[in-house]
């Protein structure tokens, strides 16, 4: 088979700066060991996320150029509204100015203490949004999923035989609402199967539990789903897409991945009752309905992207860029979450770095080296991330050590995958010297953001 080629060719470029092992050293140190506080242009590449960092298309920058600002009814809303119509078949579609603004709106009606929000797996500004309403989110990941080096087609899936039996424990009173992400981020970026989205739902159906998508990288789901799903292969991907939303009353969505926009997100449903409450929050802390917390141009990248991410030219080069990386870091050995997922790879931190405790953080410690060795900035998907506090004070650690190298939508190329795997592969061969880190600051809700580390003595 040739070469797949990156789908685009490159009209505007912007500058990566260039800096020393000891620089970086210094800038880490300062940065409290923590990526997160490094300044990106002393990052060579940046794969902390794959939010928002997208390069837009030449048709969304047109876009852009036609966005219409009228406060009230623009164009661009109408333009933003029918598309996501086209794509879930939901009559309703509420602008946010990203995924966690659509999060906290839905979850500070529906959540609230006593209530249980179940889950494939929770990214941690959903969790977060649910615990602040004051209820709980349970993670129903499916068995395949647990194991980071054993390959499985959907370990993204959610266990419907705990799912059914968690409903039976909580009672469904107690129970708002289902949500399925697709592809499952915290879980290694791993797709859900139709299947399992059809099983989900038909349980949530018999229990008359609402059922919802985190749909921000659903294109990447839907892919997955016509690669590896059979009966799907002959399938255009916005009719499988079609299909997974038509299983659901509605979904959730970050337009900064799967939209390829900058910044925005929306809800979609088919409940008006829900969707009244929605907007009156959404005027409260938003903005109108028919901008949300967006300029009229956003709305108009949205769109536009919305359209252009279900390319299947586009889908392959991405799903195959991915596999590239992670084919060249299992064949040095190195531990990785396998298959692939769809945005990111994964480094499997408990088994790159045995010698580090989880109580010192193996995965801060691994996106640390992989900063001082060459520059790479990504994030620990661990027990910084996930970890919480028992009575006596002692760390329950994440289930997985995880460090996810996000790869942004049309933003690098071949050689610049080519040199994150000879970095990593580097830190690979030195890793018996790198050590633990020790939290010296941190805050009761998504500490990983802003948490300060040093090394352990
Ligand atoms: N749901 C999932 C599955 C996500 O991955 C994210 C964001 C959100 C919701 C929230 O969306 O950022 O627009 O508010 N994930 C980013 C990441 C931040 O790096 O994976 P947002």
């Amino acid at each position: 088979m040739r070469t797949i080629i990156e789908p685009f060719k490159i009209k505007s470029v912007e500058p990566i700066y260039f800096n020393t092992r000891e620089e970086r050293e210094t800038i880490l140190s300062n940065a409290f060991y923590n990526p997160f506080l490094i300044k990106a242009n002393d990052v060579l590449i940046d794969l902390l996320t794959d939010s928002g960092t997208s390069a837009m298309s030449s048709n969304q920058w047109a876009g852009i150029m036609k966005g219409d600002e009228s406060y009230a009814g623009s164009p661009s809303f109408f333009r933003f509204e029918k598309v996501i119509k086209e794509i879930t078949g939901y009559p309703i579609a509420i602008p946010t100015h990203q995924g966690r603004a659509a999060e906290k709106i839905l979850f500070s009606i529906l959540g609230g203490a006593g209530k249980y929000f179940i889950s494939n797996t929770l990214f941690d500004t959903t969790r977060a949004n649910i615990e602040f309403s004051g209820a709980a989110g349970i993670d129903l990941p499916c068995e395949e999923g647990k194991h980071p080096s054993i390959p499985a087609p959907f370990k993204g899936n959610m266990d419907v035989a705990t799912l059914k039996r968690t409903i039976a424990e909580i009672g469904v009173a107690n129970i708002p609402m289902v949500i399925m992400t697709v592809t499952n981020n915290s879980g290694g970026g791993q797709p859900v199967s139709m299947q399992n989205i059809k099983e989900v739902s038909a349980v949530c159906k018999e229990n008359n539990i609402p059922f919802f998508i985190d749909a921000c990288r659903f294109a990447e789901n839907c892919y997955f789903i016509k690669l590896r799903e059979a009966g799907y292969a002959n399938i255009p991907v916005p009719q499988i897409a079609a299909e997974l939303f038509s299983y659901a009353d509605g979904c959730t969505m970050s337009a900064k991945k799967d939209a390829f926009a900058n910044i925005g997100g929306f809800l979609a449903m088919k409940d008006l009752e829900l969707a009244n409450s929605c907007r009156n929050l959404l005027i409260i802390t938003e903005g109108f309905t028919t901008y949300g917390g967006l300029a009229g141009r956003d709305l108009e990248a949205i769109a536009i992207g919305l359209q252009e991410v279900m390319d299947e030219n586009y889908l392959q080069y991405r799903i195959r860029s991915i596999e590239y990386l992670t084919h060249k870091l299992i064949a040095a050995g190195v531990p990785v979450m396998q298959p692939a997922g769809g945005h990111a790879v994964y480094l499997d931190a408990k088994a790159f770095l045995p010698h580090i405790p989880v109580h010192q953080y193996p995965g801060q410690a691994l996106a640390c080296a992989l900063y001082t060795e060459g520059g790479i900035r990504s994030v620990e998907i661990g027990s910084l991330m996930f970890g919480k506090y028992d009575n006596n004070n002692q760390l329950v650690p994440a289930a997985l050590e995880l460090v996810r190298l996000a790869i942004p939508r049309r933003a690098y190329t071949q050689s610049h995958i080519d040199y994150v795997a000879e970095v990593i592969t580097e830190v690979f061969e030195k890793r018996n010297h790198i050590g633990g880190l020790e939290i010296i600051e941190e805050t009761p809700l998504l500490r990983h953001f802003t948490a300060k580390l040093k090394p352990v003595k």
